[in-house]
């Protein structure tokens, strides 16, 4: 024996042992630290160690994961005593119980004691090089004048007003005044007609509208005042509407109309007047300045977590629009931990979603996750093609856009006009690109990370719905060098369980297989409710597979484990037994230098100078498919189109292909 005892060999072992141990542990501590750098919430989760470990808490210990995202990032009046209190096979959802809140104190006070002078909005004015910047301390004064203009006349708690407004700090302002005297907001497209705003405001029972004179997009006006005149003839309920003033054009007003022109001078509303003006040189810093000495306060309401924050239309495939429910806690917290993670959007970055205020992503992505951060965003009033098709890239040199966050359709627009009109401006402060919507092509995805992102920028599709409230799968938040692929959602936010339905309703439990795309837990961005009408929320969302949240969207889950969305399910082809989406058709159709875009329809090619869409872009597939079905008692109502013509065309188009006439 050369070791002359145990005892020396027994001391060599635990020695060795105990430096394994350091090591192992400093690791894990390294990992930790990490993991609780990336995310301070993760410090207090048992076993999380790195990022994977954090999404599969997230998943498996939701609760836990929401309880203590929930007290760190919100400011509440009082603490909720369950975290949870959900029946999805009933639509029963509830989160954050016996908490209270005011969700604009949580987008507005909180930052103004911190930062009062950080930019919360630049409005980026459909005329371009006129941008208008406003601080949190300034939008909180608008918002509380707001607050305090609608209670006097008489706006209460649990009352809904609809907002019919181009996409301007004023808008934002009315929800936010909404949510501080705990009103529910209605926000309509203001390129609706005036039959689909009347549907709105009737459904949402809305005795309050908020409009402007005229609205200014891609240099035209649209008289927006006028279309509100003809909608509220058909809302008895209707006892007030603001105008304010976009244009300088005076508008004809009514005895149910209050000019804020005239509330202005009641009031001071001088900030107010100032921003909506056009005259971009006007020297408005100087009278905020005046109009903050005064003291403006609106007591903010303390609103349950589950009291409604807003009611949001969205056309169902068939039927009347349905006015998706949300509510406070949950849909804040939601639009929040999302935008801070999908985008990766640090403290001072400038955020980029160009969608219009009346759609889910303005919602979420250009007011309220990103003010609930403290963010600085951008709202854009204008169209991709104004005045030229360099407008995006133009505005991100401007405004050093850190985060852009887009519409496939538009992205395949600009694509076609080349690449000179990006290369033309500096887009080096670009960090994430965001694609929202539909499924984004290969070639419009590679072209968007090569050209618009001289491929340095991750490109996060985003997958998500007004029923979800915030983005639900993504590739990020995921490794910085954790692959993308190109067209593909990829990997589920916290917490979201993904889950594949085959035809007969069971569960795919494999990878490599495609299936009815449906969510196996509840998060708390979801939507509550439809508006006046549960049985249907429960029919469209909760019926269709006991226990979970039916998306009504087809996905493929890749060998990998990654999603893709192919479409909405009733758009799916099944092509000898293979079920197709319209996505993979139409990836194939656009290769094609010939075509600018297309949707698919089964097997029926037909060539048309213009699809008909939806003023968010989105193709609306069920004319087409009533034109192809020869059903065209059948097409319905077409007023949400953003060109009803175009109808005309593919209808004449078909028949002509048919060989008879429509
Ligand atoms: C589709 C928009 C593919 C989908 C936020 C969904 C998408 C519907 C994607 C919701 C995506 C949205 N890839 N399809 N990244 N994002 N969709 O309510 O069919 O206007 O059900 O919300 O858009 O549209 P919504």
């Amino acid at each position: 024996m050369w070791l002359p005892c145990g005892g020396t060999s027994n001391y060599i072992v635990t020695h060795f042992r105990r430096r394994l141990f350091k090591a192992y542990f400093r690791d894990l501590g390294r990992r930790r630290c990490n993991v609780a750098a990336f995310m301070p919430e993760a410090a207090g989760f048992d076993g999380v160690s790195d990022r994977s470990a954090l999404q599969e808490f997230s998943v498996s210990n939701s609760e836990s994961f929401w309880a203590a995202v929930a007290r760190q990032r919100l400011s509440w009046i009082r603490p909720f005593h369950t975290v949870q209190d959900c029946d999805l096979s009933r639509g029963e959802i509830k989160w954050f119980v016996g908490g209270q809140l005011n969700v604009s104190v949580n987008c507005l006070d909180r930052h103004v004691h911190t930062c009062p002078e950080r930019v919360a909005l630049i409005w980026e004015r459909d005329e371009s090089g006129s941008e208008v910047k406003v601080t949190y301390r300034e939008l909180l004064e608008m918002t509380c004048r707001l607050g305090n203009l609608l209670r006097r006349h008489g706006v209460k708690r649990g009352d809904c007003v609809t907002i019919y407004m181009p996409t301007c700090p004023l808008a934002v302002a009315s929800m936010l005044a909404c949510a501080r005297i705990g009103a529910a907001h209605n926000v309509v497209f203001a390129g609706f007609s005036a039959e689909a705003l009347a549907e709105r405001i009737r459904d949402a029972q809305s005795g309050t509208v908020i409009t402007v004179n005229q609205g200014v997009r891609g240099g035209k006006v649209t008289e927006l005042k006028k279309t509100v005149d003809t909608a509220v003839q058909s809302c008895p309920a209707v006892q007030q509407v603001f105008v304010a003033m976009r244009t300088e054009n005076p508008v004809a007003m009514t005895a149910r109309d209050v000019a804020m022109e005239e509330v202005k001078y009641q009031t001071n509303w001088i900030l107010i007047k100032i921003l909506m003006s056009t005259a971009g040189d006007y020297k408005w810093h100087a009278v905020v300045q005046e109009m903050l000495k005064e003291d403006v306060v609106c007591e903010p309401a303390a609103m349950d977590s589950e009291d409604v924050l807003f009611l949001l239309y969205t056309s169902g495939s068939t039927g009347k629009p349905k006015g998706l429910v949300h509510t406070q806690a949950g849909y804040l917290l939601y639009a929040a931990l999302t935008h801070r993670y999908v985008f990766s959007y640090h403290d001072g970055d400038v955020f980029g979603c160009v969608a219009d205020i009346g759609w889910i992503t303005g919602h979420s992505y250009s007011v309220y996750g990103p003010l609930a951060n403290g963010g600085t965003t951008v709202l854009f009033e204008s169209t991709p093609i104004y005045p030229d098709p360099g407008r995006y890239w133009e505005m991100v040199q401007r405004l050093k856009i850190n985060q852009f966050y887009g519409a496939p359709t538009a992205i395949r627009l600009l694509l076609k006009y080349g690449d000179e009109w990006v290369h033309k401006y500096d887009r080096s402060t670009l960090k994430t690109l965001g694609s929202v919507g539909e499924p984004i092509n290969t070639e419009a995805w590679e072209w968007y990370h090569r050209v618009v992102g001289d491929g340095r920028c991750p490109v996060v599709d985003t997958w998500w719905q007004t029923e979800t409230g915030g983005i639900c799968i993504s590739p990020r938040p995921s490794d910085a060098d954790a692959e993308i692929v190109p067209g593909m959602a990829m990997r589920p936010f916290f917490s979201i369980k993904p889950t594949l339905m085959d035809t007969e309703g069971k569960v795919l439990t494999s990878n490599d297989v495609s299936g009815a795309l449906c969510i196996a837990q509840p998060w708390p961005g979801m939507a509550r409710t439809i508006h006046n009408n549960h049985q249907r929320f429960i029919e469209t969302y909760c019926r269709p597979h006991p226990g979970y949240f039916f998306t009504g969207d087809g996905a493929y889950r890749s060998k990998e484990g990654y999603y893709q969305i192919t479409g909405r399910l009733d758009d799916v082809i099944n092509v000898s037994g293979h079920r197709i989406g319209t996505a993979e058709i139409e990836d194939v159709l656009n290769q094609c230098a010939a075509v600018a875009e297309s949707a698919s329809h089964r097997v029926f090619s037909q060539f048309v100078q213009r699809l008909p869409k939806t003023r968010s872009g989105k193709i609306m597939r069920r004319v087409l498919r009533k034109v192809v079905e020869r059903d065209l008692d059948g097409v319905g109502d077409l007023s949400t189109l953003d060109d009803p013509t175009a109808v005309q065309e593919i209808i004449q188009g078909h028949g002509d292909l048919c060989g008879k006439q429509p």
